[in-house]
């Protein structure tokens, strides 16, 4: 379990974290939702170490995180920032060895090697192993970052926003990976998505994050009522269950009545 006690971050005035609380059980998919702005990446840096606290602390499996520990403590993360950009001469199957760096540095042995292998090919990229990252797209990216934190074999695994840049298959390749690894390997995985839809879709946890403040938290179906997002977002939504039972979010054009039925 990822612990989060009385968290409080900020950068001069502007307060992003206010003794935030929560905790995040292995095995389940948490995500946050909120707006721009509001603090929800800082928060992944910050459990991640790259961020210091004003106040608070963070613990996982009873471990605290502090300055003397942070190398061991970041072996644990699979981390995928938001927006970054693969700028380097090389090949994708050389980035996603990348995420085990500390064994590169030793020997690059064959198993190693048919692990990158196959982290590629499980998202459905092996055909791109062997070119130069920076002749990839934008969500080809994306997805060979995704193999690169799979890569690790972490036990907490911090994605922000990883769909930004894909279409309809690869959001739905990485999420149901995801979700699937995160339940056979009792991962921690936390991720910040926008889309709604898919938040209500994959979430177990959904942490909705405004102003400082955990305004909600628990199963989407629970929790994503048009009221809370009209409060975060100021938008008028109508929710419907799907057949699945999970919330559909349809936002409402301004200016025009409610959809019913
Ligand atoms: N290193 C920094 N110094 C000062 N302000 C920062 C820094 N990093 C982020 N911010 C500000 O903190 C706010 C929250 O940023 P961020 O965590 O990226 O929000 P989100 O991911 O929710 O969109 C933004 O207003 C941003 O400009
Ligand atoms: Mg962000």
């Amino acid at each position: 379990m990822l612990e989060v006690r009385e968290l409080s971050l900020a950068f001069d005035d502007l307060v992003l974290a206010d003794r935030l609380s929560f905790s995040l059980a292995a095995g389940k998919t948490h995500v946050i939702i909120g707006p721009n702005g509001t603090g929800k990446s800082s928060l992944l840096k910050t459990l991640f170490g790259d961020i210091q606290p004003q106040g608070g602390e963070v613990l996982f499996e009873h471990t605290r995180l502090t300055k003397s520990n942070l190398n061991p403590w970041r072996q644990q993360f699979g981390y995928m920032p938001q927006d970054i950009r693969l700028d380097v001469g090389l090949s994708a199957l050389e980035v996603v060895l990348l995420g085990k760096m500390s064994a590169l540095s030793l020997k690059l042995d064959d198993s190693l090697l048919e692990q990158a292998l196959q982290a590629l090919d499980a998202i459905g990229l092996l055909h791109l192993a062997n070119r130069d990252v920076r002749t990839l797209s934008g969500g080809q990216c994306q997805m060979v970052l995704f193999a690169q934190a799979l890569m690790r074999q972490p036990k907490i695994l911090m994605l922000d926003e990883p769909v930004s840049a894909l279409d309809l298959h690869f959001q739905q390749v990485l999420l149901n990976h995801l979700d699937q690894q995160t339940k056979a390997k009792h991962w921690v995985s936390l991720m910040i998505l926008h889309d709604l839809n898919l938040a209500a879709q994959y979430a177990d946890n959904l942490l909705v994050l405004k102003d400082g403040h955990l305004i909600a938290q628990g199963a989407p179906k629970d929790i994503l009522y048009p009221e809370l997002i009209d409060k975060v977002y100021g938008v008028k939504v109508d929710v419907q269950l799907d057949s699945l039972g999970a919330p559909f979010i349809r936002t409402r054009r301004p200016g025009h009545a409610a959809v019913h039925g």
